[in-house]
This record gives C-alpha cells, structure tokens and sequence, in this order.
C-alpha cells in the first residue's frame, strides 16, 4: 500500500486526513487524545475498523501523557478518555469493542505501576492495530471466492483501506480476488452526502489498477436491471446478533434492489463489528450529522435557506436481504444467529 490510513509514532498518532482526499495527501499529526477523538468526531479518520485503533492509539497517547505516578489517578484519567473515546461517533461497534478492550487492561494490570500500565496500554493498542490487518487479510481469503471472472460488482461507500488497518474488509475480497488473477469489473456508488465512494473508493481502486466505474447512488438500480451487477459487497458499522446490518446510509436500499433482480447482497466485517447484546437492528444506534452535510457542497450553500434536513449517516440492513456475511473466521449463511455466536466465541 502507497499510504497508511493510521500509524503509532510513539508520541503522537499520524493519521491520513480522508476529508482531503483525493485532492491533498495530508497527514495529521494527533499530539493527544483530544485531538484523536476530534479527528473521528470531523471524519479525518472513518470506517468502523479503523475508527477503533485510533480509539485504542488515542488511548495510548493519553496514558503517556500522564504525569502522575499514583496508580488511582493515573486510572481514572484513563476512564475518562475512555469515556470521551466512546462519545466522538455512536454507531460502529468496533469503537466500542476498542475502548473496552483498553479499558479491560486496566482491570489486569491492578498490581501494577504507572509506567508498567503504560507500557501495556501501548501494546494493546499496538496488538488491535496488528490484528486488524491479519483480519483483514483473513477477510480476503474468505471471500475471494464470491468473486467469478467477468462479475460486476457494485460497493458502497469505503471498506477499504482508509476504512480498516490493513486492505479493508469488502475491499479486501476484492483485492484477494484480483491478487489470485481473477478479471472483473468494480462499481462504486459515490455515496452521498460525503462521496466515500468518489472519493475515497476510488482512489484506492485507481492505486491498486483494479477497472472501477463510479456511479450516483441511485443509478445502481437501473445498472442491475441492465444485468451488469453480479454481486453486492459492502462493510458494516454493526451487526445485530440475528444478523441485521447498520452501514452508510444507501445500503439498505442497494440491498432491497439486489433482493428485486435476484442478485447475491454480501457483508464483509469482522467479528469486532458483530454485537450480540443486540437481539435486532432496530436496536442499533444510528447516528445522524449536521444539516451542512446536505445544505452545501464544498462550504457553499446547495440548498434554500430555511429548509428542513433529514441526515442519518447509516441505516440498517435486515437479514432477510443479506446472502451471508463474510469474517475473518469464515462465511456466515442463515440463520445467522446461530453462525454468528458460534464464530463470536470460537
Ligand atoms: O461514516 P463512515 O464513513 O465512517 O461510514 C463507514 C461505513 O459505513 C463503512 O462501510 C463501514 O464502517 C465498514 S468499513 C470497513
């Protein structure tokens, strides 16, 4: 990969600011955890996976940045980055996942002084980066196979790259596809309000010299009915445990339309996303965004002044229109339920 979407620098987090892009490759400099949480929060850093190792390395940068050696005080500063961590974007489970597994550290690491906890605290942040791209990688390897000579295939906002630590997860089936010499064609839809299909999609696509078409979101329809989609390949923010799936917002109705010309509709995450303490989407938080992401364009205004927005930046796909979910620990068909927590406790 030409660019890394996120790296641990020991005192600060560099982050690949993905609201430039594609115009700018500009890196961010994060000097402490505010300025992480900030960057999440304003979506210089996005995508599910990617969003919880920087959660975790905001973490890290902040129990460095402690002075106090009383391990109490040291505790409870880190509680409450922990607390701001979980508050910068609602809906992606891996933020959560993330921030309770460097909350779990503090827990282990009771006998333990400051600068021992530190140092735990770096490794684990360390350790959800790594994993994520052997995960990744996992992803790809299971999922290649979905993918036939000749396909169309149609994604949705970014899973890939910028989205994850490694090469992203429905991106990385296609990049697994393309590596093992399969020849195919990608469309991406532009993904409104912020194009992380226009811009970010398909700058990875042009990098990686995969052939990808973008198209408006709603001329996916009329692409399937033509017969030039032979599958679907999106990410996901969270899985519910009966397999329900929050995404960008526009997936649903992508999945509703492959459901219509009978076409294969896949999610590839991995089990960080799925959140089993959810019996069904419509328990999912979903986020909504400010009304400028839809009233203006580049900062200039696209609307009349005075009228009403409606901005959620996810819905929620149900099971019923999904074919099967694609992890790092294998394929999940129906009924997901019973796949999902096998996989979840293997
Ligand atoms: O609002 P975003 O850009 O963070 O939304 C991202 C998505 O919806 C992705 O599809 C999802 O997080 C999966 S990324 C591997």
């Amino acid at each position: 990969m030409k660019f890394k979407t996120i790296e641990w620098k020991g005192n600060r987090v560099r982050l690949l600011d993905q609201r430039r892009l594609p115009q700018e490759v500009h890196y961010l400099d994060c000097k402490d955890a505010s300025s992480v949480a900030q960057a999440i929060r304003t979506m210089a850093i996005r995508g599910a996976p990617a969003i919880g190792v920087a959660a975790a390395m905001g973490i890290a940068l902040a129990a460095k940045k402690i002075q106090s050696h009383r391990p109490e005080v040291f505790r409870k500063s880190i509680e409450r980055v922990c607390q701001q961590m979980r508050q910068t974007r609602p809906t992606a489970a891996n933020l959560f996942w993330a921030v309770d597994r460097m909350e779990k550290i503090l827990g282990h690491a009771r006998s333990l002084n400051v600068e021992e906890m530190k140092a735990r605290l770096e490794e684990e942040a360390l350790r959800i980066y790594e994993e994520d791209v052997e995960v990744n990688r996992k992803i790809g390897e299971h999922g290649k196979i979905l993918i036939q000579d000749g396909d169309g295939v149609l994604t949705h906002c970014n899973a890939g790259a910028l989205a994850t630590a490694g090469w992203g997860t429905a991106l990385g089936v296609i990049h697994a596809a393309w590596a093992e010499g399969k020849r195919f064609s990608v469309f991406v839809d532009e993904t409104r309000p912020l194009l992380q299909g226009a811009r970010l999609t398909a700058w990875e696509l042009v990098q990686e010299k995969i052939p990808a078409t973008v198209i408006t979101d709603s001329m996916a329809g009329w692409l399937m009915r033509k017969g030039e989609i032979a599958l679907v390949l999106v990410g996901a923010d969270r899985i519910a445990r009966n397999g329900d799936t929050a995404n960008k917002i526009g997936t649903y109705s992508i999945a509703v339309l492959s459901k219509w010309h009978n076409i294969p509709f896949y999610v590839a995450a991995p089990t960080s996303t799925l959140d089993l303490t959810l019996a069904s989407g419509s328990d999912i938080p979903i986020e909504e965004r400010a009304p400028e992401e839809l009233t203006h364009f580049q900062g200039r205004r696209i609307t009349p002044k005075g009228i009403k927005t409606f901005n959620p930046a996810f819905d929620v796909t149900p099971h019923s229109l999904i074919e099967a979910i694609i992890t790092e620990k294998g394929i999940v068909r129906k009924p997901f339920e019973r796949g999902l927590r096998r996989i979840k406790t293997e």
